[in-house]
């Protein structure tokens, strides 16, 4: 066994963090405060090969591993989350393509989701009244010659009005259930297809998230990702890969808040000592560093597993809901570290701790990993 980073690795994390301290660190604060789509931030890091890392060179991909995926999302996280959910999502979509996409469809979309063409990419899954519920999606693609018609609305779409290309699954025959919801690759601006106005969120207020409205949307029967009736499958096979971009970032948060809470607690003086000398402050550090480190290592873990080709659903689920509520931990005891100046905005935590308080929503949310583990663990219920 050998919990020692590859070379490889350490180089990529010293070029992302180099990178997203200079880049990224400085304008978060922004990003959250207007409002403002990352988009300069997203037109570097493909530069750098972030945006579609696990696909292969062929298509215009890094040819990396999951392991340097998910290294490079907790860096990206650890400074900007709005950036880091764009970077994960778009990544998740390169690589549904790469998956189950044909040659046509690959050498078609993913080199522009790679170079930075495409800003970012999307993945409409969820609607009004299906959340947790994926399978009970309404939205429907009838066959028309050699269009399908889409008709519905999605809901809660990352970076939906910047996305090149979105994976929309719809409906295609209501009688098979399950078996009867196929995915699409919509590209931005078809016919029929309008982007909702963007919900104003707690955090990660930098990400776009919008609704779709599909109203006699055509798209051309060649954009059908594999077969008729494989869209619920690919969805979950592909929400694998993100969670474990989003326990990544997690990481990413979680590491920023220790950071920030050791820095403040060293130099504020309070009773004529600083904080960090209190034991109450100790074990709240102690607490979120050994929770990190339990955290990084399980997302290093499912993403290794994912990259030896095995199955890593409940790996990918375990390491999503541990980092993601651990990092919701640590997000508070480094506001509460911080005392009232916590809570105003002149402290980067208190932004962590809105943007951090989502990532046990989306991908699935807390309850919904519990679900998996705990079929995966008992056999299906
Ligand atoms: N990979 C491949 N196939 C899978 C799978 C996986 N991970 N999980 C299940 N399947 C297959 C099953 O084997 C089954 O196949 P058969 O019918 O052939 O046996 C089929 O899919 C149906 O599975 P279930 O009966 O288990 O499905 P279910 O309806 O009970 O739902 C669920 C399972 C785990 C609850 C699922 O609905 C789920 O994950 N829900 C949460 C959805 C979610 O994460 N949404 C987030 C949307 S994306 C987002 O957040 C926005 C963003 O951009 C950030």
């Amino acid at each position: 066994m050998d919990f020692e980073l590859q070379e490889e690795h350490k180089l990529l994390v010293e070029m992302v963090r180099h990178f997203a301290d200079k880049e990224l660190t400085p304008v978060a604060p922004q990003m959250d405060a207007q409002e403002e789509f990352p988009v300069n931030n997203l037109r570097k890091m493909a530069e750098l090969g972030l945006m579609a890392m696990t696909v292969p060179e062929k298509y215009g991909g890094s040819g990396m591993d999951t392991v340097s995926f998910s290294l490079a999302m907790m860096e990206v996280g650890r400074a900007c989350a709005s950036t880091a959910v764009t970077m994960s999502v778009t990544n998740m979509v390169a690589e549904g393509i790469h998956r189950f996409g044909n040659d046509d469809q690959k050498k078609k979309y993913i080199p522009p989701i790679a170079s930075g063409e495409f800003a970012a990419a999307s993945f409409a899954l969820t609607e009004p009244w299906a959340g947790s519920d994926a399978a009970a999606i309404k939205t429907a693609a009838v066959r028309d010659g050699d269009y399908y018609v889409i008709n519905g609305e999605k809901v809660f779409t990352t970076s939906g009005a910047y996305a090149g290309v979105m994976m929309v699954a719809a409906v295609t025959d209501r009688s098979k259930g399950k078996h009867g919801i196929s995915v699409f690759l919509v590209e931005q601006g078809a016919p029929g297809l309008t982007i909702g106005k963007a919900e104003e969120k707690m955090g990660q207020r930098g990400s776009n998230t919008v609704s779709l409205i599909f109203e006699d949307c055509r798209v051309p029967a060649e954009n059908l990702l594999g077969q008729e009736g494989d869209g619920f499958k690919i969805m979950l096979a592909d929400l694998d890969g993100g969670r474990i971009g989003i326990g990544s970032m997690a990481c990413g948060v979680m590491k920023a808040c220790l950071e920030e809470s050791i820095k403040y607690s060293k130099g504020r003086v309070q009773f004529g000592r600083p904080i960090s000398d209190f034991q109450a402050i100790q074990w709240m550090l102690a607490d979120m560093a050994t929770e990190l480190e339990a955290a990084e290592n399980m997302v290093l873990q499912a993403a290794w597993l994912k990259d030896q080709g095995v199955r890593f659903t409940q790996a990918a689920s375990m390491a999503k809901l541990f980092a993601t509520e651990a990092a919701n931990q640590a997000a508070y005891k480094a506001v509460q570290i911080h005392g009232g100046y916590g809570y105003t905005r002149e402290f980067p935590v208190e932004r962590f701790y809105r943007d951090v308080r989502v990532t046990t929503l989306y991908e699935g949310t807390s309850e919904i990993q519990r679900i998996v583990i705990a079929r995966n663990i008992l056999g299906k219920l």
